[in-house]
């Protein structure tokens, strides 16, 4: 499956709203494109803008949602970039189908895990408060389910490590995907960071340059 992606890869930030996604993923790709790597966020709030705007809140909507992103992540994962995307995404199921799309070593599941109470009193986007008001009925942790994932990646506790903390983290994943040596060079004339990836423990784990990132 997907065996055009050879240099792309995936993380998908899965949480509650509240968890810390959008905040991971806008850190996580400037510290990449300070370092010269192609890298996008998709997150789902925007894309709720456009394409997937004809979608609700519904089991069913919530699953297409995921399948849309997970699709135009691998179409951007099939031409090199690193992908970041932040989306709920509360059904394990859905999950499971979008790692499927992938190449083993190519999509990573990061659970941003911060407590419930974390969550509401950060409610960066006033949803938890308008879910208590009644003005809002599909609001994930709260009255829509979350199923938490039983075998993430990695693991992000955002209520306890810092957001520096946190990226360092996936920087030292991705570390271990990621030639460093090609890492290093520099963009091509189009923008494009001619970086190669090596197969998983093929070669041991590899650390980033961590000082660059
Ligand atoms: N370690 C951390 N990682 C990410 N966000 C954090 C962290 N610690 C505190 N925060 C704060 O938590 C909030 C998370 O909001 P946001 O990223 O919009 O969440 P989500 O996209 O998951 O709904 C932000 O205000 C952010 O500054
Ligand atoms: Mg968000």
């Amino acid at each position: 499956m997907a065996d055009c992606i050879e240099t792309g890869i995936c993380y998908w930030l899965t949480g509650l709203p509240g968890a810390g996604k959008t905040t991971l993923a806008g850190t996580f790709q400037r510290r990449l494109r300070s370092a010269g790597q192609q890298a996008c966020v998709l997150d789902a709030d925007v894309l709720r803008e456009g394409i997937n705007r004809d979608l609700g809140y519904s089991p069913e909507d919530r699953s297409e949602n995921v399948r849309r992103i997970a699709e135009v992540a691998r179409l951007f994962a099939a031409e090199g970039f690193i992908v970041i995307v932040a989306c709920i995404a509360p059904y394990r199921a859905d999950r499971e189908r979008t790692r499927q799309r992938f190449p083993e070593g190519r999509y990573f599941e990061v659970f941003v895990d911060a407590p419930v109470e974390v969550c509401i009193a950060r409610d960066p986007k006033g949803l938890y408060r308008k879910a208590r008001q009644g003005a809002v009925m599909q609001v994930t942790g709260v009255s829509a389910p979350y199923e938490r994932p039983e075998r993430p990646d990695v693991v992000l506790t955002t209520g306890a490590l810092s957001l520096d903390g946190c990226v360092d983290a996936l920087l030292t994943h991705l570390g271990n995907y990621v030639d460093t040596a090609s890492l290093r060079n520099a963009k091509d004339g189009f923008g494009h960071a001619p970086y190669g990836f090596a197969s998983p423990g093929a070669a041991g784990p590899k650390q980033l340059p961590r000082g660059d990132l």
